[in-house]
């Protein structure tokens, strides 16, 4: 065989799949580690979505190919949640696009977006897995610096501003923990209209905001639309992770490349995961809710442990270690996993993230062994 084609030779190494070998391999001595590094939800989706999953999946006819674009029941259930959560109106036939998962849509994005020798601009610090669709694409990187001192908002008068084709946003932040700061998407949209770009904005944590605030949608900004979309996924507001379905949602033009894209490489989505999605996004949502005061609940106990740390939302605490203090010590020396903050871009060095998204027990354990790592230090 051929030596692997460059695009796949372009490809980072995954963070979170290295992450967990190294934890796996920490973990073969014997001694058991606090693993508070990955962000996976530990709690499923409420009752009556399992049961719509069970009895859908129990209806023979369910189970052939389902509609290449999605049911348009689904389409019509995100444009209303979109309308009554959002304040933002969608066209279920156009602006709506059914994935398995958002991870796939920030790889298809940019395909969709970018030619080879393109830019795509990533906030910095980013979420691990954006800078794969870019390489798949043959795009360079560049990025938009999130600021701390302005509660992590883009600094785009610092950003590369030539050929830029996409410019990937994501509030709640994953990792920086924050709620989008006030005027963030205003000056995207400028920035955008301003290098001929689009935006693409993460929403994966949209539900996920403490301390009273309101859900900010990207689309909900004046003109929005016209540059970019957003994803959103069922995986953090209802602990759907494993199920693995998303929605890309906006500008037509596209949503419209993004099926066309799936349409030559999926077929749809499980049509009993399509219906249990709409029990979840059209039923009762106090699950929502009680996941969202959780996280707020956890959030509260790592402020006793660790004061100071800024987290508006998202189930990620990210902070800086002491000078002298790596994550890598934290794992071995505290059998104590974090996410190194190296894997979330060129500022992420000499900071970490840690997940609340664990049960109680485990998060106690953690913040035990932190602390004592931060005393020693
Ligand atoms: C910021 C962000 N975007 C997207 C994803 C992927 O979500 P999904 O399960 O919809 O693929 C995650 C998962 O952790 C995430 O943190």
């Amino acid at each position: 065989m051929r030596a692997r084609p460059d695009r796949l030779q372009r490809l980072p190494e995954q963070y979170f799949g290295a992450l967990l070998a190294r934890v796996v391999a920490a973990t073969s001595d014997g001694q058991p580690i606090v693993d508070l590094g990955r962000g996976n939800p530990e709690t499923g989706p409420p009752q009556h979505v399992i049961d719509a999953l069970a009895d859908a999946a129990n209806r023979h006819t369910a189970h052939g190919y389902p509609p290449f674009r999605g049911l348009p029941e689904l389409r019509e259930a995100i444009a209303q949640r979109y309308r009554e959560v959002y304040g933002v109106e969608l066209d279920p036939g156009s602006e709506v696009a059914v994935i398995p998962g958002t991870k796939t849509g920030i790889v298809e994005l940019s395909l969709v977006l970018a030619d080879d020798g393109d830019t795509i601009l990533l906030p910095d610090p980013y979420y691990p897995d954006y800078p794969s669709g870019p390489a798949l694409a043959e795009a360079g990187l560049g990025y938009v610096r999130l600021d701390p001192d302005r509660g992590w908002a883009p600094d785009f008068d610092s950003a590369p501003t030539d050929n830029v084709a996409a410019v990937y946003l994501n509030y709640p932040s994953n990792p920086c923990a924050v709620a989008a700061p006030a005027g963030a998407f205003e000056r995207a949209v400028e920035f955008a209209r301003a290098t001929g770009s689009a935006i693409v904005h993460d929403f994966a944590y949209g539900d996920l905001v403490f301390d009273g605030r309101e859900p900010q949608s990207f689309l909900a900004t004046p003109g929005a639309k016209e540059i970019g979309i957003e994803m959103f996924s069922m995986s953090k507001s209802y602990g759907m992770a494993g199920w693995r379905l998303g929605f890309v949602v906006g500008n037509a033009e596209i949503v419209e490349r993004i099926n066309l894209l799936n349409d030559h490489c999926r077929v749809g989505v499980f049509r009993p995961i399509q219906e249990a999605a709409i029990a979840a996004l059209t039923g009762p949502q106090d699950s929502v809710a009680e996941r969202r005061d959780m996280y707020q609940r956890r959030r509260d106990r790592v402020r006793e442990a660790l004061p100071h740390t800024v987290c508006e939302g998202t189930f990620y605490v990210w902070f800086e270690l002491p000078p002298g203090l790596t994550a890598e010590q934290l794992l071995t020396g505290h059998r104590l996993a974090v996410a190194p903050g190296e894997g979330f871009g060129p500022s992420g060095a000499g900071r970490a993230r840690i997940s609340l998204a664990v049960t109680d027990e485990t998060l106690e354990l953690g913040l035990e062994r932190l602390a004592r790592a931060l005393a020693e230090g």
